[in-house]
């Protein structure tokens, strides 16, 4: 198409060949009219300066057409122009999005205007799909104002109608509608071809630039949904992209963290990553490097790969995964499993340690009972149930200890718990020459938790308390404090050491998973983490705080059972004897001892002891006599069920003379009489227990 060359060139050009025309019209001039002449130069002046307008008003539409990518501008101004250039009264531009799909009016103006938007169905096409069809520029005209069908049932006097094509491919038509001078001739539609031409190219950019627009956001879209952290470094470490969960990792916005140095970013230090970045660049699989950010304060799990194609001057991709929890997880999974294989073990030779030490404490303390036993062994005898007793308690702890279940809330004795638990430890205490003072205030509320957890964390502070201590020079004083007080409706434990104290350093970071000061292999750096989790679930908090120099104090505060909930056990008073006339007991245990044990102890007062080896003979022996205790041990079954129950079924009133025995520590004698379950003693259980036990039955009156 010539037009579509048009150049100031072409415009001087034309200009020289009307000039040559006037010299030859000169040569003729005697033979011509002067009128002819003038009309004849008129119209030739008349066409060069139309001629100029339209190149002016093409150079304008390709101006406007390179200046915007946007496909809505691009076909609104194609419109607009068409319509002035052709002097139409409406005009639109036609979209067809695929081969056989209808076609869209993307721009409508003039008479036209209302239909923008509209979709045209291809049997409805018009000149429109004509133009399309053909491949070439249709020109149409009738006498009536409806005899050209436009597209989708528009009609017009005249049209003209050009298809949009370029490399190859038709797009769309351009339509112009109504010619304000007669029908629409061949100038005409040499012009709308140009157009339509330029049209078309700036359409297949437009929509190419879009195509690759929808592409660039939908990797960004992907890059962004990915939850690990990635970012594309150049040769200098500096990050030129990252994703937002990078940008989230590092506490930033996808923008801010563009040029900052990705090694200083992640752990606040450049050598950081040297290795693996290294191994990326040099075209090699680096394995994935662990490290724990103290920047950040998490654990980073990083892998590398080189970017083959340099994209914004990268040269390397590094993915970083936050792997802070799962490794939280992880090893608490190890330590509760390890302590899972400690507490089996353990639970498993304190129960096969009870019933010796049960019969050593027992019958020891029988004898010391007989007044005839006045000799100096006595001295002895006393060591020895001394003795038995306190290895009685060391099993009872390590039992509790070594519990571990499901998690039970339940209303708890702190100052309990903590008596226990610096028992426990008060052997590693005395070996780091640690003084420990225990204060427990009066009368404490109980407080709603589990037992096991919180015990977990008095053994945690108090580790680390004995260790600050342990760290001390020898001549300064080792001491911890242990205090539980009422705080209004809490309860709080302190642990106080006379320790090196805390840096403002560790102080801001002792709660994070990981954080340790202990050489490796020493301290996981999980025991206040843990801790804080096991105070936050119970409602409370877990502080820390120092003076310089002055060792340091942690702090858990727990909300109290309120009040009308039990309060710290009151160990029933032993009763003396509190049997009047002879009883009848039953004792039912495999062991014999145990049968032994009791027999010596109520034998004294001339109760009588029968014994049975097992649930059924227990049941055998309750049908036929009549007895005013029975003491079962827990596993002790009848028929399939356990022995209380069924012994409850036998007579009901039994329930009240029974006393079960146990190793187990799941249930605590006061929180089973709290449940209204038979009583129970825990093994290995001393004389007065046991008599107070017994006194408590019989006091109540219930004797068969
Ligand atoms: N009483 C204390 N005095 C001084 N520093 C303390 C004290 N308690 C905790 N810290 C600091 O807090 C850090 C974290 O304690 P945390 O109990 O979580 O881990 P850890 O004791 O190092 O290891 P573990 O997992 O074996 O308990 C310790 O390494 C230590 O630096
Ligand atoms: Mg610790």
């Amino acid at each position: 198409v010539p037009v579509a060359l048009a150049t100031p060139a072409l415009v001087a050009l034309g200009a020289a060949a009307l000039a040559a025309g006037a010299v030859a019209l000169d040569r003729r001039r005697r033979a011509r009219s002067l009128a002819a002449v003038v009309a004849e130069r008129d119209r030739a002046a008349t066409e060069l300066s139309r001629r100029l307008g339209e190149l002016y008003s093409l150079q304008e539409l390709t101006h406007v057409l390179s200046s915007s990518l946007r496909l809505e501008h691009v076909v609104g101004e194609v419109a607009r122009y068409a319509m002035r250039f052709l002097d139409g009264a409406g005009a639109a531009v036609l979209l067809a999005p695929e081969e056989g799909a209808p076609l869209r009016v993307a721009a409508a103006e003039g008479t036209l205007a209302a239909h923008r938007n509209v979709t045209v169905e291809l049997d409805r096409g018009g000149l429109a799909l004509e133009a399309i069809t053909r491949e070439r520029v249709e020109l149409r005209a009738a006498p009536d104002p409806a005899g050209v069908q436009l597209f989708g049932g528009v009609c017009a006097r005249s049209a003209a109608a050009a298809p949009l094509k370029a490399h190859g491919v038709t797009t769309g038509a351009v339509v112009v509608a109504d010619r304000a001078t007669g029908a629409f001739g061949m100038e005409d539609a040499r012009l709308l071809s140009t157009v339509a031409t330029h049209t078309a190219v700036a359409l297949a950019n437009a929509r190419l630039f879009d195509l690759v627009r929808r592409g660039k956001e939908q990797w960004e879209a992907t890059f962004d949904a990915i939850s690990e952290g990635m970012a594309l470094v150049d040769d200098a470490d500096a990050i030129r992209r990252a994703n937002s969960a990078f940008a989230g990792l590092v506490g930033s916005d996808v923008a801010s963290v563009v040029g900052r140095h990705l090694p200083q970013a992640l752990f606040g230090e450049r050598r950081a990553l040297a290795d693996l970045l290294e191994a990326a660049r040099a075209g090699g699989h680096a394995p994935a490097l662990v490290r724990r950010s103290d920047t950040l304060r998490r654990v980073l799990r990083l892998a590398a790969a080189p970017v083959t194609r340099a994209v914004d001057e990268a040269s390397v991709v590094v993915v970083v995964e936050d792997i802070t929890e799962q490794q939280a997880l992880e090893a608490q999974l190890i330590q509760s499993e390890k302590m899972a294989a400690v507490g089996t073990l353990v639970s498993g030779v304190a129960h096969e340690l009870n019933n010796p030490l049960t019969s050593i404490a027992g019958l020891s303390e029988f004898l010391l009972e007989q007044p005839r036993d006045a000799a100096p062994e006595r001295e002895h005898l006393r060591v020895i149930n001394e003795q038995a007793e306190r290895a009685g308690r060391i099993v009872r702890d390590l039992l509790t200890f070594a519990r571990k279940g499901p998690v039970e809330f339940q209303p708890v004795d702190l100052a309990d718990i903590v008596q226990r638990t610096v028992q426990l430890m008060s052997y590693d205490l005395r070996q780091q020459g640690a003084a420990v003072d225990v204060s427990l205030a009066p009368g404490l509320p109980w407080v709603h938790g589990d037992r096991y957890q919180l015990q977990q964390v008095v053994l945690n502070l108090l580790t680390n308390a004995m260790h600050a201590v342990s760290t001390l020079p020898g001549d300064l004083p080792r001491r911890v404090r242990v205090a539980v007080t009422r705080d209004g409706p809490r309860v709080s434990l302190e642990v106080a050491d006379t320790g090196p104290g805390l840096t403002a350093d560790v102080q801001a970071q002792m709660f994070s998973p990981f954080f340790t000061t202990k050489p490796p292999g020493e301290g996981t750096g999980l025991g206040l983490f843990v801790s804080y989790g096991i105070a936050t679930a119970h409602g409370g908090t877990l502080t820390a705080r120092s003076q310089p120099g002055d060792g340091a104090t942690l702090v858990l505060s727990l909300p109290a059972v309120p009040s009308g909930a039990p309060e710290s056990p009151t160990h029933a008073a032993a009763a003396t004897s509190a049997a009047r006339g002879p009883r009848r007991i039953l004792v039912v245990d495999d062991d014999p001892i145990v049968h032994r044990v009791v027999a010596a102890l109520f034998g004294r007062d001339g109760h009588r002891v029968d014994a049975a080896v097992n649930g059924a003979d227990a049941l055998g022996l309750a049908e036929r006599e009549r007895y005013d205790l029975i003491i079962a041990d827990r596993h002790a079954a009848a028929g399939g069920e356990p022995l209380a129950a069924a012994l409850a079924r036998l007579r009901p009133e039994l329930h009240e003379q029974l006393i079960i025995s146990t190793s187990d520590v799941r249930r605590d004698t006061d929180e089973q009489t709290a449940t209204g379950g038979p009583r129970t003693l825990r093994k290995p259980f001393d004389l007065k227990e046991l008599q107070a036990a017994a006194a408590a039955i019989w006091g109540s009156g219930a004797s068969l």
